[in-house]
């Protein structure tokens, strides 16, 4: 018990400085395993760039520090996500440096700052852990197939990473980390290659040098990548799970929730919703929406729909759903422009949810026992489709933009015997999930076992 005492004191006196990428299906995710670490007993500082500065009202026990970025007003002047992450790892090394100096300078023995958590994508954080002699720990928000698949070819171009692939002598039906490396390969033809490849090479020589990892998943959903990865890096890597599930939730979205949409949910009949949303950063064309737009009216299941402004770009997308639709769905479709996501999952009246794949969505949704119609655009969402649909079996595809394809796929997942063995597939993974998470499994050891390992970095 003594022992447990002071390892509480020890906690309270260190405190951790997290570094957010600025993006929302990156910010949900740390502010959330802060929280699961503040419960633990540490103090918490957030240091992120003023683009897309999270709301810090809702974390009362949190310090926040913004930095400059030094981004332009606009940010379509980059093109591509590539331009803003390779901008900010430029631009942010010195204002984070001067900010961390400050706070060692005037560090308080009863609260020592023990190390810099940073999300793997700011990657420039690792130079600035080392540079002020502290340990670094780099966090994996995505999957851990694409901290494998960073690591595996960090510095091939496009054609030398497909002629890789080519000549890997593994059997691409049967090998799953194979697949994986193709479904990155694939997205990376619709991204500058060059921009990737950076990527690419500057997270792998961080994770290179951080004293730990950290990764939002569980063991057993992506054993093989997570056995590659310990294998290509040697810190000790954590998995502590799908971290919205070890906190409450507490809402760090960018955008305002529209809740009425819960008691819309509310009056439907369980497992009868179709959920739709494309996330943070996806966008289609005006022709998609319309698509969209009919193959939810002519489903016939009810719909809650997430039309998120600039979901088409440059567009006040509910100006352009004709009157006719609206008069057609009536009462049985729900569209707002932001949702509480988590919430909407877990109430009883969704049986399924049309998503682009982002991690955090898929996370989400598994834990919640909902199957999936999976739309990937680009990057990891690609990778992830392939875990739903082809290794946890707990989803299908939809192949294309088209109304009656729509139409279709919406009506096998939510009504047919295909969709009802997904359904059940699904509710056996998330309760696979929930027991790691419980005493004993392996989300909660790891957690256990990062908690001891922070403590012993600055004793
Ligand atoms: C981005 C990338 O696109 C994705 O591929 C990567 O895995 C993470 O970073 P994003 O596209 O926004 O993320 O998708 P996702 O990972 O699903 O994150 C979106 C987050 O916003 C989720 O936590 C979701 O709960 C939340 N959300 C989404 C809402 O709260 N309300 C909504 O209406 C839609």
């Amino acid at each position: 018990n003594r022992n447990k005492m002071e390892r509480q004191e020890q906690q309270k006196a260190s405190r951790l400085v997290f570094v957010l990428y600025p993006s929302q299906g990156h910010i949900n995710p740390m502010l959330q395993l802060a929280t699961i670490l503040h419960s633990k007993g540490f103090s918490i500082t957030i240091i992120h760039p003023k683009f897309n500065s999270p709301n810090s009202s809702n974390y009362p026990e949190f310090t926040f520090i913004p930095i400059s970025d030094n981004l332009p007003e606009s940010q379509d002047s980059f093109g591509d996500i590539f331009g803003i992450v390779s901008a900010l790892n430029k631009n942010c090394e010195g204002p984070l440096t001067e900010c961390i100096q400050q706070m060692l300078k005037a560090e308080d023995p009863q609260d020592r700052l023990s190390c810099i958590v940073y999300d793997s994508v700011m990657h420039f954080s690792q130079s600035v852990a080392d540079h002020l002699k502290l340990p670094g720990i780099s966090v994996r928000t995505g999957p851990a197939a694409t901290m494998f698949a960073f690591a595996v070819c960090p510095r091939l171009d496009e054609q030398g990473y497909i002629s890789f692939l080519e000549s890997m002598s593994l059997d691409g039906k049967s090998d799953l980390l194979s697949l994986l490396l193709k479904e990155l390969a694939f997205s990376m033809k619709k991204f500058t290659a060059h921009g990737f490849l950076e990527l690419r090479a500057a997270v792998t020589d961080s994770v290179q040098r951080c004293s730990a990892l950290i990764l939002n998943t569980v063991d057993f959903i992506e054993q093989e990548a997570l056995t590659k990865v310990q294998e290509l890096f040697s810190a000790s890597a954590f998995t502590i799970g799908p971290f919205h599930k070890l906190t409450p939730t507490i809402s760090s979205s960018l955008l305002k929730e529209d809740s009425h949409c819960i008691s819309w949910l509310n009056k439907q009949a369980p497992k009868s919703v179709i959920y739709v949303s494309f996330g943070s950063v996806a966008s289609i064309d005006e022709k998609e929406l319309l698509e969209t737009a009919w193959g939810l009216a002519n489903c016939g299941q009810p719909f809650l729909w997430v039309v998120r402004p600039g979901l088409v770009r440059g567009s006040n997308c509910l100006e352009l759903l004709p009157i006719n639709f609206q008069d057609s769905v009536g009462e049985r479709g729900c569209i707002v422009e932001w949702a509480p996501q988590k919430e909407v999952l877990a109430n009883d009246a969704v049986g399924g949810f049309w998503s682009h794949c982002g991690w955090n969505s898929t996370l989400e949704s598994i834990c919640e026992g909902i199957p999936m119609l999976c739309r990937p655009f680009f990057g990891d969402q690609n990778v992830n489709r392939r875990y739903v649909c082809d290794v946890w079996n707990v989803g299908l595809e939809l192949e294309e933009f088209e109304r009656g394809k729509i139409e279709k796929a919406i009506k096998t997942l939510m009504v047919d015997t295909e969709g009802e063995e997904m359904r059940k597939k699904a509710t056996h993974l998330k309760e696979k999930v929930e027991l790691s998470l419980k005493e004993g499994g392996s989300c909660y050891n790891s957690l256990n076992d990062l908690a001891e390992k922070i403590l012993s970095f600055r004793p």
